[in-house]
């Protein structure tokens, strides 16, 4: 099971406190911690501790955080010859995290936004040995095109996270075999009101099927000859941060072994919750036997 990621690495700073706080306002935390965090460095690592092998595509800084950054892919059994080293520093996230678990997130993206198409280009083995292509927005869109293209001409299947929040040219919908939205974000790449009708038009733009991840209500699937919805699993939620990067990993690796159905999308939502269920990004994300003792222990 061999998957390329190509995406961003960030260093989370995470304050929770009892609510987020308003415009003008300041709160006290209730406790502090760091993290490893992105995107795609996320979703690597939910790959990985799913069971594949992850090459990673990304840029770090050349700073302390930066080897950091580096190190902790490598300690997750992930390939890290693909990371740049930028001149600009590491990329940040301040992260702040209410009672309920949700969360505001604003991301400096530091090295991550000097990720070029030449150097995807100048890794495209990367992608090209790999079975699977996991991409997300956090990076730049020339950078995500570029592997797109790679991934194309080699033949290999792409699942795109679309987030953060951006308009996508055609073209990068049309080369998904699978694409992630969560309703908001569906909302505004479709261009449609509703689950249905959004997936549909992602179809018609020419996605091969579309996850519309819905937090507490679970995920509605559809592609040109099914549309279903499966149920989350309840939990407590601690902190929303890297559900939808675990569920998106989970999702890759249940890709490589056939067709996305319901007990794939129950095994992805199980991952989802368990991250949500913890505090902190890749440090909330389970291995393959937690999501399997999970998906056990709720019958
Ligand atoms: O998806 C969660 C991630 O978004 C965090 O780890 C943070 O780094 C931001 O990129």
């Amino acid at each position: 099971m061999e998957i390329a990621v190509v995406g961003s690495l960030n260093h989370d700073l995470i304050c929770v406190a009892a609510r987020l706080p308003g415009k003008g306002e300041t709160v006290h935390a209730t406790s502090y911690c760091s993290a490893f965090g992105g995107k795609g460095a996320n979703q690597a690592v939910a790959a990985a501790r799913m069971g594949a092998h992850v090459r990673m595509i990304g840029a770090i800084g050349s700073d302390a955080v930066g080897a950091e950054l580096r190190a902790n892919l490598a300690t997750n059994g992930i390939e890290t010859d693909g990371l740049f080293l930028s001149g600009k520093p590491s990329g940040i996230a301040m992260i702040t995290i209410d009672a309920s678990g949700d969360n505001t997130i604003v991301v400096y993206p530091g090295a991550n936004g000097e990720l070029q198409p030449e150097w995807v280009l100048a890794n495209a083995a990367a992608i090209e040995k790999s079975s699977c292509l996991v991409l997300q927005l956090e990076i730049p869109l020339l950078a995500v095109m570029a592997a797109v293209r790679i991934a194309k001409k080699a033949g290999i299947p792409i699942l795109l996270n679309p987030a953060p929040a951006a308009a996508l040219p055609v073209e990068l919908i049309a080369s998904c075999a699978c694409i992630t939205p969560n309703e908001t974000k569906l909302a505004l790449i479709s261009g449609a009101n509703g689950i249905e009708e959004g997936a549909a038009r992602l179809l018609a733009m020419g996605a091969r099927s579309v996850v519309v991840t819905l937090g507490s209500e679970g995920c509605h699937y559809m592609d040109h000859e099914r549309s279903f919805r499966v149920a989350a699993f309840p939990i407590k939620a601690v902190d929303a941060t890297a559900a939808g990067d675990s569920f998106n990993g989970a999702l890759a690796v249940g890709m490589l072994s056939g067709r996305i159905d319901e007990e794939l999308l129950r095994f992805a939502n199980a991952a989802g919750a368990l991250a949500a269920s913890r505090l902190g990004a890749q440090p909330s994300i389970p291995t393959r036997e937690e999501v399997q003792a999970f998906i056990i222990s709720r019958g």
